[in-house]
C-alpha cells in the first residue's frame, strides 16, 4: 500500500491494560513505528493506555497524560479506531469489549479466558456492528496459530490437533526435569519473567491451556466446548518420581491439549492434562516457555509449529500483527478468508458434531502409589488391577526406609478412563495405600 506522507491517515490506538503485554505493545509500536507505518501506509498514534494504579512504577516510560485509570474513557473516545483489550479477566473485559464493538471500533485481544466464556457473544456483537474482533495473541503467544489454522491450512479438516499451550507450565516442567527442583522451587521465577497469569490457578491447574484448546477446537470444528464437559488437569501434583520414571521409560511429561475429531462418527473430543509423551517425538523437545502445536490435516499431513508461548515480546508480536490486520480492515481491505464473524462457515464446520465424554478416553496409563512397606502390599495392589482388567506394562519400586514406605510406579497397557477411575477408587480404600493414587495418561500420536 503506497501513500505519500501528507495523505496518510492517522489510526489511533488505545490500550486497555498497561501490564506485561500492554507495555510490550507500547514499547515495540514506539520503537518500530516508522517501519510499520511504511508497510501499512498509515500513521499510527498510541493515544492512551488504561491502568488500575496510576502511581505504579512502569518499566516502559510513557507521558503521564497518556495514562488513565478509567478504561471506559478510551472505549468512549470517538477518535480511537482500535482498542486493545489487555486487562485480562472476564467481567470488566467483557463490558469494555462489547462497548467498543458497539461503538464500531475494532478490538484486538489476548484474552483467552474471555473468548472461551463469551466468544460466541463477542463474535456476534462484532458481526452485528459491522466491525472486527482479532485475537491472535490469545493462543500460544507469538505463534501465529490462528492465521495458520484459518488461512494457511484452509484446505484441511483436522482429525488431530495436540500440543503444549501453556508457557508457564512448560517452563516449570522443563526446569523440574533439568535441575531436579520441585514445582514450588520454580514458580517464583516464572512469575518474575511475566509468564504467570494474575490468577495463577489458570496456569497451574490447566485452565489457561484449556481456554486455548476451546478456542482452537472452535476454529477447527465450529463447536464451542464448555470447560465443564472437558477433562482438565494441571501440573501441581507432578513430582520428581514421575519425571525420573518417565525418563527411564523413554518419556517426557508435558501438559498437553488434545483435540480429536472422528469424521466417521462425527465425534469431537477436547481435553487438557499432563501426559507422558515419547522423548523421541519433536513435541517432547519443546521446552521452557515455548509452546508447540501439532496439526494433522487431511490434506497437508502433520505440521508442527513451535515458538514462545508467553512473555512480553512474543505476545506483543502477535498483538501488533492483529493491529496490522485491523489497519487493513479500516482501510477497506477485504476480510480474511475466514474470520470470527463468519457464523455460517462455523455453523457448517460444526454441523452434527457430537461431543465425546471424558470417560470415552482410551489410553495407556502411568500410576504412582505411595504405600506402606510391608509384606503382601504389592500382591493386594496387583490383585485390584487384575480384577479391574488393567494389564501392567511395567513396574518399579522406590523404598523410603526412613518412613517405612515405598513408592510404586506402574505403566499399563491400553485401558480407559472409566476403568482407571474405578481402579483408583478401590486402591484409595486400601489401608496400605498412604496418599491418594496419582494417574497420568500416556499419549502416543
Ligand atoms: P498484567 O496483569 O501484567 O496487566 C494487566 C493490566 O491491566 C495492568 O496494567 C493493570 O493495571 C490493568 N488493569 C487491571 N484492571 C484494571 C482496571 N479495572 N482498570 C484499568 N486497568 C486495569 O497482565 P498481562 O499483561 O500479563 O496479561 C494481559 C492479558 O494478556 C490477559 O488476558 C492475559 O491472559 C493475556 N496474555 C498474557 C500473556 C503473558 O505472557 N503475560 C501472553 C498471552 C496472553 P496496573 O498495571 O495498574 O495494575
Ligand atoms: N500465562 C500464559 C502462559 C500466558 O503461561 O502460557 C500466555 O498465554
Amino acid at each position: 500500500m503506497v501513500a505519500n506522507q501528507s495523505s496518510k491517515r492517522t489510526i489511533k490506538i488505545g490500550l486497555l491494560g498497561f501490564g506485561v503485554v500492554g507495555q510490550g505493545v507500547w514499547k515495540h509500536l514506539t520503537a518500530d513505528r516508522s517501519a510499520l507505518e511504511q508497510r501499512l501506509g498509515v500513521k499510527l498514534e498510541l493515544a492512551r493506555a488504561a491502568v488500575s494504579d496510576l502511581s505504579k512504577k512502569r518499566d516502559v516510560r510513557v507521558a503521564k497524560s497518556k495514562l488513565t485509570d478509567d478504561p471506559q474513557t478510551i472505549v468512549d473516545d470517538p477518535s480511537i479506531d482500535i482498542v486493545c483489550e489487555l486487562i485480562g479477566g472476564t467481567k470488566l473485559a467483557r463490558k469494555l469489549t462489547l462497548d467498543a464493538l458497539k461503538a464500531g471500533k475494532i478490538v484486538v485481544s489476548a484474552n483467552k479466558a474471555l473468548i472461551c466464556d463469551y466468544g460466541e457473544e463477542i463474535f456476534a456483537c462484532a458481526r452485528k456492528h459491522g466491525t472486527h474482533y482479532f485475537f491472535e495473541a490469545s493462543v500460544a503467544g507469538g505463534i501465529p496459530i490462528i492465521k495458520t489454522l484459518r488461512e494457511g491450512l484452509v484446505a484441511n479438516r483436522f482429525p488431530l490437533i495436540y500440543g503444549i499451550l501453556n508457557g508457564t507450565s512448560n517452563y516449570i516442567l522443563t526446569r523440574m526435569e533439568r535441575e531436579g527442583l520441585s514445582f514450588e522451587d520454580i514458580v517464583g521465577d516464572a512469575r518474575a519473567l511475566g509468564y504467570v497469569e494474575a490468577d495463577e490457578s489458570l496456569d497451574l491447574d490447566g485452565w489457561d491451556a484449556a481456554h486455548k484448546a476451546v478456542i482452537l477446537a472452535y476454529l477447527a470444528h465450529g463447536r464451542w466446548v464448555k470447560l465443564k464437559d472437558m477433562l482438565v488437569e494441571g501440573i501441581r501434583d507432578i513430582t520428581q518420581h514421575d519425571i525420573t520414571y518417565a525418563r527411564e521409560l523413554g518419556y517426557k511429561i508435558k501438559l498437553l491439549a488434545v483435540i480429536t475429531r472422528d469424521f466417521d462418527s462425527n465425534r469431537l473430543s477436547v481435553r487438557l492434562h499432563p501426559a507422558l509423551i515419547p522423548a523421541r517425538e519433536m513435541m517432547a523437545s519443546v521446552d521452557e516457555v515455548f509452546n508447540g502445536i501439532s496439526l494433522t490435516g487431511d490434506v497437508v499431513g502433520t505440521t508442527l509449529l513451535v515458538g514462545r508461548g508467553a512473555g512480553q515480546d512474543a505476545t506483543a508480536s502477535a498483538v501488533i500483527s492483529d493491529i496490522a490486520d485491523a489497519v487493513h480492515a479500516l482501510l477497506g481491505a477485504p476480510a480474511p478468508i475466514i474470520c470470527e464473524e463468519d457464523a455460517e462457515v462455523y455453523a457448517d464446520l460444526g454441523a452434527g458434531v457430537e461431543l465425546a465424554s471424558p470417560s470415552d478416553i482410551h489410553a495407556s496409563y502411568y500410576l504412582r502409589l505411595r504405600v506402606k512397606d510391608q509384606p503382601g502390599v504389592l500382591a493386594k495392589i496387583t490383585e485390584v488391577l487384575s480384577e479391574q482388567g488393567v494389564s501392567i506394562a511395567s513396574m518399579i519400586q522406590h523404598e523410603e526406609l526412613s518412613s517405612r514406605s515405598a513408592t510404586l510406579l506402574f505403566t499399563t497397557h491400553e485401558s480407559n478412563e472409566h476403568v482407571m477411575g474405578e481402579t483408583l477408587k478401590r486402591l484409595k480404600k486400601l489401608k496400605t495405600v498412604i496418599d491418594a493414587p496419582f494417574l497420568l495418561r500416556i499419549f502416543e500420536s
